[in-house]
Formats: C-alpha cells, sequence, structure tokens
C-alpha cells in the first residue's frame, strides 16, 4: 500500500474505543477490517468500528472471506462496504481467483466530500461526471468500481472463471455448514491435546472470541482453525510434514483440508519476535477444514501429532 501512496495505522481488534480513536487522522479514507482475521482468527466487533468510522466521516470496509454471507452480513452491522476473495469458499474449489466488491449504498459521499475528491468532483476520464451527485449514495462507488477498476484497469474474472464461482455459489449454504461442523470438531480435539498449546477458533466456548461470534456469527464462523504447537517452530514443520489426508498449501476455506505453518512458508522471512508481534507465533498451523468426514480429519491430525517429538 506504501507503494501506491496509501498509509495505514494499525490497531488491535481488541483496542479500546480511546486506541481507535487516537488512530484517526485528518487524512483517514476508511477503516478497514476482515469479520474473521487470517490466520489470527480474530473476530471484528464490526458495530464498535462502524460506529467509530462514522463518527470520523469515513466508511468501514469489511473483509468477510472467512464467515461469507451464510455465516455474517455485515452490513446489518453498519458497514458500508464488503469485500471478498472469492478464491476461497464461495468458490470452493481452488478453480478461479477473484474478489467481489458489496456496496451497501448507505454511505453519504458528499457529507464529507472534501474526504473523496474521487467521488465527489467531476471525473474528466468519464464524461465530466460527478459519481457522488450522478449515481447518489446508492450507486457511486460501486459505478466507480466498475467504471474505474473494471472497465478501465481490467479487474475483471474471464467469463470461464465467472461460470466456475456460479457454480460454487450454487452450494456454498451446504458447504458452509458442513465446514463448520468440522472446523468445531477439530477444534474441540486439539484443545484437549497435550502437544497443542492453544486454539483459536470462536465456536470454542473458552477462545477470546466467543461472546462475539455469538453475537456476529450464531451459525457458525468458519472452517479455519488455528492453533500453536507447544514445540514451536520445529514442531509445527514435524506435524505438517506426516499429515496424511490434509495438503500443505498456502490455500484456504476449500473443499479439501489445507494446512499452512507459515513461519515456514508465506512468513518465512520473518524471524520469530516478528511473528509474535503480528500475532502469528513461529509454532502456529492453520487448519483449514475441508468438506472431508470430521472422523478422517481428526484421525488425520492425531497421528501426525503422534509422530511430533519436539
Ligand atoms: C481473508 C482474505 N481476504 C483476501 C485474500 C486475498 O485473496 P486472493 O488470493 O483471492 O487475492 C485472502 C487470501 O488468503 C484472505 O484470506
Amino acid at each position: 500500500m506504501a507503494k501506491m501512496g496509501v498509509e495505514c495505522t494499525f490497531v488491535s481488534p481488541d483496542c479500546t474505543e480511546e486506541e481507535l480513536n487516537a488512530a484517526f487522522k485528518p487524512n483517514t479514507k476508511c477503516v478497514f477490517g476482515e469479520t474473521i482475521a487470517n490466520p489470527a482468527l480474530t473476530v471484528l466487533d464490526i458495530e464498535k468500528f462502524a460506529q467509530a468510522a462514522h463518527s470520523y466521516g469515513v466508511p468501514l470496509i469489511v473483509d468477510n472471506t472467512f464467515p461469507t454471507p451464510i455465516n455474517c452480513r455485515p452490513f446489518e452491522w453498519g458497514a458500508d462496504i464488503v469485500t471478498h476473495s472469492t478464491t476461497k469458499y464461495m468458490d470452493g474449489h481452488g478453480v478461479a481467483v477473484g474478489g467481489a466488491i458489496v456496496d451497501s449504498g448507505k454511505f453519504d459521499w458528499l457529507a464529507h466530500a472534501e474526504k473523496f475528491p474521487g467521488l465527489c468532483t467531476p471525473d474528466e476520464s468519464y464524461h465530466g461526471i460527478t459519481y457522488a451527485e450522478k449515481f447518489g449514495k446508492e450507486g457511486a462507488f460501486i459505478t466507480k468500481c466498475t467504471a474505474q477498476l473494471m472497465r478501465d484497469l481490467g479487474s475483471i474474472q474471464s467469463p470461464q472463471h465467472a461460470f466456475y464461482l456460479n457454480l460454487g455459489l450454487e452450494s456454498l449454504h451446504v458447504r458452509m455448514a458442513r465446514h463448520c461442523e468440522n472446523g468445531q470438531a477439530v477444534a474441540e480435539f486439539l484443545v484437549k491435546h497435550p502437544k497443542v498449546s492453544s486454539v483459536s477458533y470462536c465456536g470454542l466456548s473458552s477462545d477470546k472470541y466467543h461472546a462475539l461470534s455469538e453475537k456476529y456469527l450464531p451459525h457458525g464462523s468458519c472452517g479455519v482453525v488455528s492453533f500453536e504447537l507447544k514445540g514451536g517452530r520445529a514442531a509445527a514443520g514435524e506435524f505438517t510434514k506426516h499429515l496424511k489426508l490434509a495438503a500443505i498449501e498456502t490455500h484456504v476455506a476449500d473443499a479439501r483440508t489445507c494446512c499452512l505453518n507459515p513461519a515456514s512458508s508465506t512468513h518465512r522471512q520473518m524471524t520469530d519476535a516478528q511473528l509474535q508481534e503480528a500475532g502469528i507465533p513461529a509454532g502456529l498451523v492453520r487448519m483449514s477444514c475441508g468438506l472431508e468426514g470430521k472422523d478422517d480429519l481428526i484421525g488425520d491430525i492425531a497421528q501426525a501429532l503422534e509422530q511430533v517429538r519436539a
């Protein structure tokens, strides 16, 4: 983002209202968060962040990829724009990279015109129209997205990939229930295991985010469970090596179970201390439970844990 001239101020999802208020700057344009963060699996207090964003005249954008609209509809809690990586559960089979932006059409851009010149002043590349005047709050942002991101810059799926995505969407509601059932069963197994030091899954009554999940995710969260092995990076490496059913993949939220130790793959450039600071300890394993039978999944995890010596 910095390379594109966009600065970000980070706040913890658990921040106090004071800390949240202190993060807003005169040039803040939006607040962005994930309903369920990947891979820490924190749950966002959407109402709290929406209220803060609105009091500073900016929209709340929520990445709702992990719960999908089946398990959470952030607009009902005050979010203004929702994004999804459709590459994940929506497609469900990892066949087509894609993303979606959904605009609630509720944010009043003109009321904060000085912050949003791209929507509130004439766009010479689009016949001199002012999006917020021509399309109203219902259509301004999403029309700019389609006119500029899709038409001018080409952020658009190929017809074949859109076809794959549509196939996936038709069974999303059935698959999400199974992902949640498997995630819950795996989390309950892991939390009792002597080689596991901690488990993050908001469906566990012991989880730090359980109360928030009861509010925002009453029908389930997702199939992704993160846990930490007592033996750290070495133990996590050994564990993943012995898995037979779960594939080692960067991909997540798929019909097939996929597993990742960020410290030895996506985040391997970072030291243990840097990982800890980012909320991704070196021994963290992200297990994305697929649609397999839960007994098979637990059996695979159990035999891999058995072989961990560290
Ligand atoms: C929550 C979330 N949002 C967005 C993305 C980006 O997805 P894509 O690979 O489709 O660009 C990811 C990828 O892991 C993700 O987990």
